[in-house]
């Protein structure tokens, strides 16, 4: 199962024009309520992300998030960084190749991550889930989640709710 989990503003976008992420967290959250991100992540394997999401969590300066291996797409990246060795790994070519490969390691759940990422998967029927939470603002502009694609895809929602009485969390599953 190829799963995507991400936020998005009203108008569809993962990022806005500068990159910035901060519109994600403006819904006050006092009493820290769960979002719904642990119990995804206890469900997922593998992440496979673009290189510009894994140089964006890599900018946070925070401790290495994930405790998952992340196999980061990328034509250009030569190394990671020395500490991330033994959970970060570089792949590029066929997508479905790259999925076979990480398949044939035992990660059979992977979170897909990443606009561009997700839309190359979405392009080859290549997603079986998507969760949106979505956030209500629009930011005009930005990196889009969903792009052009070449045939319809059918998903039936598999569940919705209302986080903090602002956010609109969807499942949705292709219908093969
Ligand atoms: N709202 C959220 O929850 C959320 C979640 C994740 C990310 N984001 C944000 O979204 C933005 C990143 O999204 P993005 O659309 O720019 O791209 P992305 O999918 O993160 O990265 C795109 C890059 O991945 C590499 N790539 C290699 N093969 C690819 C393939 N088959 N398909 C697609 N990419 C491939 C390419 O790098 P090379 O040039 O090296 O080949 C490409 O430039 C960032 O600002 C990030 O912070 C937001």
């Amino acid at each position: 199962m190829n799963k995507v989990y991400i936020g998005v503003s009203i108008d569809g976008y993962i990022a806005d024009r500068n990159g910035g992420l901060k519109w994600l967290e403006q819904v006050p959250n006092p009493e820290n309520e769960s979002m719904g991100y642990e119990e995804f992540m206890s469900g997922i394997d593998a992440l496979i992300m673009g290189r510009n999401t894994f140089e964006t969590v890599l900018a946070f300066g925070v401790d290495w998030p994930y405790s998952k291996p992340v196999f980061v797409l990328s034509s250009t990246m030569q190394a990671v960084p020395t500490e991330l060795n033994n959970c970060v790994f570089i792949v590029n070519g066929k997508l479905e190749s790259i999925v076979d490969e990480i398949h044939s390691k035992g990660y059979r759940n992977l979170y897909i991550d990443g606009g561009r990422t997700i839309q190359s998967f979405l392009n080859e029927d290549l997603i079986d889930e998507i969760t949106t939470s979505t956030i209500p603002i629009l930011l005009g502009g930005g990196s889009p989640l969903f792009g052009d694609l070449t045939k319809h895809l059918e998903f039936k929602l598999a569940s919705s709710t209302i986080l903090l009485n602002q956010i609109v969390q969807s499942t949705y599953q292709r219908v093969r």
